[in-house]
């Protein structure tokens, strides 16, 4: 057992952590959008105007604030008009990124915004900019969003939807420095400048601009888009970062069956996340020192092998603790830099990389990295509060990473702590300083081998529990966090 001390600064409230921090994404890529959300309405399976019940209930009870959509890579070879009007005549095309599939478009436009109503998020729409047209752009707005006469309106109306959907968040483009048209950042900015000029705020709706952000890395991406688009930006760049266990994409190591020194790297990569989002935020820094722009890291997570006998283009893998830890790392990374970070989408919701559901047939099952999103909703709209713990940098047999990760929030009252311990031998005991006294707590606890999963046939082997590991006096607390464990503590005044 190892003891390290954590201080927290209950009373002194920071910024605001964006409920979109909690943001997910679903590209029309494998088996996430058909088949995994939209089975149609003459499917056995039960659904609501196609989307699937069991998977709309379970995000509802995870708490999904927004959703990307349609891509990814596939949002910048994405006609929004082949999507739209009856099912029978739309366009049928090739899914050339993702396993050179019959897109049907059967769910479009209309299906996507029935699918946010269903949840009760808000929709992120990412916009075609390396293979669409200024106008086709502008037009995909005005049907959204506009109620005045005009000919997108008629034909919205037309298509059955009277009234305007509501529309904040836009992507100007995907990847454009890759799949979304292998761009110099140069030439991104210019698109970004003259594609942005055209989607319009019709009445009350207000977008929030995404522009293509760095591809990991790549701070020199950053800097020159800055430095051509501040303040033009009135919203957000994106990030875009996975985690790769090997860091090399030819074999990035399987997502499950693997042994402790691939754990391990997998850790020590996920946590390059905080250095990248710090490096950015220091070049965004000197062009925008009034902090206007935000940081949307709208792609992220684990991105393994696929799984054997699986479609190489559909991405699909199961997810285990090892995620969990993962899922935990990265959040508590965003929540500490609440000030900078308007959102972060996982990649990607359903059966696509890091999902946190996974489906077969009629079967649906939660995987580890749901349950750290569905304990960790309380940080979602609360104050950032400062934890500072002890430094649990560790050597795992030649690889070095930080053992333990926190972040802590407060709302209404409630002081909200979420750490993890990645270590898969040691625990530790975290010997908690609060600066105000709390009379009771709850806490839940997501523990188990590194591998450990939930398959279709056994969709319960992994889940939150509540915790006893805790005891709390006054203002101090002991939290003993097991090897391998993602625990929440709610403290009540
Ligand atoms: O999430 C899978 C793919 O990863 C996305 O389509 C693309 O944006 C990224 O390269």
């Amino acid at each position: 057992m190892i003891n390290k001390k954590l201080t927290v600064k209950a009373s002194q409230k920071g910024a605001k952590i964006n409920k979109e921090i909690y943001g997910h994404f679903s590209e029309h890529l494998g088996r996430c959008i058909y088949n995994g959300i939209y089975v149609g309405e003459d499917s056995d399976i039960p659904n609501t105007r196609g989307m699937r019940n069991d998977v709309v209930e379970a995000m509802k009870e995870m708490g999904i604030p927004v959703l990307r959509w349609p891509g990814g890579c596939f949002a910048d070879e994405y006609h929004w008009m082949n999507g739209i009007g009856p099912k029978e005549s739309r366009v049928k095309m090739i899914n050339t990124n993702w396993g050179g599939v019959t897109e049907d478009n059967s769910f479009g436009t209309h299906e996507f915004m029935d699918l946010c109503d269903q949840i009760g998020c808000e929709p992120y729409i990412s916009g075609n900019v390396g293979s669409g047209t200024v106008r086709e752009m502008s037009e995909w707005i005005e049907y959204m969003t506009s109620d005045n006469v005009s000919p997108m309106t008629d034909l919205r109306k037309r298509n059955g939807r009277e009234k305007p959907w509501h529309l904040k968040y836009l992507g100007i483009g995907n990847e454009n420095w890759g799949c979304g048209g292998f761009m110099t950042p140069e030439y991104y900015a210019n698109q970004y400048r003259q594609f942005q000029q055209f989607c319009k705020n019709y009445g009350d709706n207000k977008l929030y601009k995404v522009a293509c952000g760095p591809n990991g890395g790549d701070t020199a991406w950053t800097d020159k888009l800055m430095s051509m688009l501040n303040p033009m930006i009135a919203g957000a760049i994106s990030l875009h970062f996975y985690t790769v266990p090997t860091g090399k994409w030819e074999d990035k190591g399987p997502a499950t069956g693997f042994d402790e020194k691939l754990y391990n790297e997998t850790i020590r990569e996920t946590q390059k996340m905080e250095p990248i989002i710090m490096d950015h935020l220091a070049v965004m820094d000197r062009h925008d020192p009034d902090h206007k722009i935000g940081l949307a890291v709208d792609e992220w997570g684990c991105w393994y092998n696929v799984e054997e006998g699986t479609n190489p283009g559909f991405l699909y893998q199961q997810n285990t603790m090892r995620d969990a830890i993962v899922a935990s790392v990265n959040l508590n990374i965003f929540n500490r830099h609440a000030d900078r970070i308007v959102m972060a989408n996982i990649a990607q919701v359903v059966n696509v990389l890091q999902s946190v559901i996974l489906t077969e047939g009629s079967k649906m099952l939660k995987t580890p990295t749901y349950y750290v999103f569905k304990m960790y909703k309380p940080h979602q709209e609360a104050a950032l509060v400062e934890a500072m713990l002890e430094d649990t940098a560790f050597d795992h047999d030649g690889i070095s990473y930080t053992d333990v990760s926190v972040s802590a929030s407060v709302k209404d009252d409630t002081l909200f702590v979420t750490l993890s311990n990645a270590n898969l031998k040691e625990s530790y005991t975290i010997d908690t300083v609060l600066d105000e006294a709390f009379g009771s707590y709850e806490a839940r606890i997501l523990t188990g081998a590194m591998g450990d999963h939930n398959t279709f046939d056994q969709p319960d082997n992994v889940f939150d529990k509540a915790y006893d590991g805790v005891k709390l006096s006054g203002k101090e607390a002991s939290i003993v966090l097991p090897p391998v464990s993602v625990v929440t503590i709610a403290f009540k005044k």
